[in-house]
């Protein structure tokens, strides 16, 4: 499989990326063939809300000359898709969140009969890594990315929160597994 892994920490050695390292590592080992996109590293401007994509039947049309049409090419040809992020203020960070907003160009006919997307039925996982614990902590966005993988019509294999990151060469050891289990499920 063709997977794209989004990495939306501006810490190109953190724990976000160490993570989802250990899960791209598993998706080697199985053979996959596995692009890593820094959102950090990209110029993704926020969505000008201009809607001038909705008038391009079936590609993304959007307007913004940035990274982010690059970006939204790799995803559509991908068989599957890690989102990662570092939960920031109990969300998405901002590299990750205007990734989300941006996907607004992938939709059509939302609410509609007409429901449809350019990443329709792509597996995807949400990998978030956070200092705190899981619990009272990622509940926000273990309810926000279902809805939106619901809004882009993704095929959702579900959301894998790691608590306890704080320094990145102490992470807790059952990590590596979860990363791992991550990766199956994505594939599997
Ligand atoms: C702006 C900011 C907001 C944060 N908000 C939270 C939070 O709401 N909950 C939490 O547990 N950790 C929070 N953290 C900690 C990070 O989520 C955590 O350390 C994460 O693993 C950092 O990933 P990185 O090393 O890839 O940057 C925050 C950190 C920053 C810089």
């Amino acid at each position: 499989m063709k997977i794209v892994t989004l990495q939306a920490s501006p810490h190109l050695d953190g724990n976000t990326d160490r993570l989802l390292d250990w899960s791209e590592r598993a998706l080697k080992d199985w053979r996959h063939d596995v692009t890593r996109i820094n959102l950090g590293a990209m110029n993704i401007q926020p969505c000008k809300a201009c809607f001038a994509c909705a008038e391009t039947p079936d590609a993304p049309g959007c307007v913004l000359s940035d990274d982010a049409p690059g970006v939204f090419g790799e995803m559509i040809n991908a068989d599957a898709i890690i989102y990662a992020t570092p939960l920031y203020m109990w969300g998405f960070s901002a590299q990750m969140k205007a990734l989300l907003d941006r996907s607004i160009c992938l939709v059509r006919g939302y609410s509609g009969e007409e429901h449809r997307s350019l990443i329709e039925n792509t597996p995807a996982t949400l990998l978030v890594s956070c200092g705190g614990p899981d619990a009272g902590n990622a509940d926000l966005i273990r309810e926000s990315f279902p809805r939106y993988a619901n809004y882009t019509r993704l095929d959702d294999r579900g959301i894998f929160v790691f608590p306890h990151c704080t320094d990145v060469n102490m992470l807790p050891n059952s990590h590596g597994a979860t990363a791992r289990e991550l990766a199956r499920v994505l594939t599997e």
